[in-house]
């Protein structure tokens, strides 16, 4: 049975000790954090841990997260960060940031996927950091979305998902950012990053004065690679899916116009509504509001998924700053079925 607990406008110290003891007790609870929907379990017990991968449908090679409430939680679980990873931790913690270091033992080898390392994360939201520090231990969580489904952002999305198949879901109302945390390693001495959020490219170049973005962000990749998420499929909706992308504004709109069938759903920009002639258009957001943007994402592919479209198009931006982050998510929604002219 699930129990549903409505912390919207305020977090409820009694049902906080039960939510608590659910963890502790290796039930598996979703939260809402400043990002995206979590789906948790103890990050000490193996069996926990078991649960996520199936009630995601999680490949088992694709590690999780570890979540912790403040900085003395790491030292039960990695090994000490160079100085480059501490400047990151603290410039960008608590926040919508996981860095990957080196895991310890008490942590098990399902939440690393048998990799040495783990991503550790330390968020923002006032309910995931009660949560985690009520608990008394570190909060192993993926999005709490089925494997290659949307990242939840609102429980109402999600809420059938996982129904019966966790002991709790805490609704939080809607999650601020609406995409997930920017991840990344140290590698060589260079701050790399493994997927794009929140957390932008120049952001980390202004503490360490260096970052890489690693090459798979926009390519389908089946080999070995940093992170085991870049090889699955992601954010896909039903429907056949295409995102098209132009500097210049009246191409972007052309191309739109023109790759339009009958009964197509477009999503994009307000300011575009009167502009393209499509069966229905949703506005993710306004022009140069990035941040609207990825708050809405993917509640309307989620939304417009249900309506079995033709065809989805979605309007592309420019791949700078929070930008980076939509485009790596919305090229793996379209099944890397791009245009960019
Ligand atoms: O914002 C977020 O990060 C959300 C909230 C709930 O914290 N969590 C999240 O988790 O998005 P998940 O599991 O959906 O995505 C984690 C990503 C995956 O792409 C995974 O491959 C990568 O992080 N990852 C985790 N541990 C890693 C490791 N040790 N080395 C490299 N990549 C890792
Ligand atoms: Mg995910």
């Amino acid at each position: 049975m699930t129990t549903l607990y409505d912390w919207k406008k305020t977090i409820k110290q009694a049902e906080l000790d039960q939510v608590s003891e659910l963890l502790q007790a290796g039930k598996l609870v979703i939260f809402p954090t400043e990002t995206v929907y979590g789906i948790g379990a103890n990050a000490y017990n193996k069996n926990a841990v078991e649960q996520i991968f199936t009630a995601k449908g999680r490949a088992n090679d694709n590690p999780l997260i570890v979540h912790i409430a403040d900085f003395s939680d790491l030292e039960a679980i990695t090994e000490p960060a160079t100085a480059m990873e501490q400047a990151l931790m603290d410039a960008f913690m608590p926040g919508p940031f996981t860095l990957i270091l080196k895991k310890k033992a008490m942590i098990p080898d399902n939440v690393s996927a048998g990799l040495d390392t783990i991503g550790v994360r330390m968020p923002a939201n006032p309910i995931a950091h009660a949560l985690i520090q009520a608990a008394k231990i570190p909060i192993a969580a993926p999005s709490a979305n089925l494997s290659g489904r949307p990242s939840g952002t609102r429980v109402a999305d999600i809420y059938d998902e996982f129904d019966g198949n966790v002991a709790a879901i805490i609704d939080g109302g809607d999650t601020e950012i609406g995409i997930e945390s920017t991840v990344v390693k140290v590698i060589d001495g260079i701050p790399t990053i493994l997927r794009p959020g929140k957390v932008t490219p120049m952001d980390i170049k202004e503490v360490v004065g260096v970052v890489k973005i690693d090459e798979h962000i926009f390519k389908k990749t089946e080999g070995i690679v940093a992170s085991p998420g870049m090889k699955y499929k992601h954010y896909a909706p039903q429907s056949n899916c295409l995102l098209v992308y132009s500097d210049d504004e009246e191409m972007q709109i052309a191309l739109v116009n023109e790759h339009l069938v009958p009964n197509t759903i477009v999503i994009g920009f307000e300011e575009h509504r009167n502009r393209i002639r499509c069966h229905q258009f949703y506005a993710y957001g306004h022009k140069g509001h990035e941040e609207e943007i990825s708050h809405s994402i993917f509640q309307l592919l989620r939304q417009v998924d249900q309506q079995h479209p033709a065809k989805i198009i979605i309007e592309g931006v420019k791949k700078e700053g929070l930008g980076l982050a939509i485009m790596n998510r919305l090229i793996r929604a379209a099944s890397y079925q791009y245009i960019e002219k």
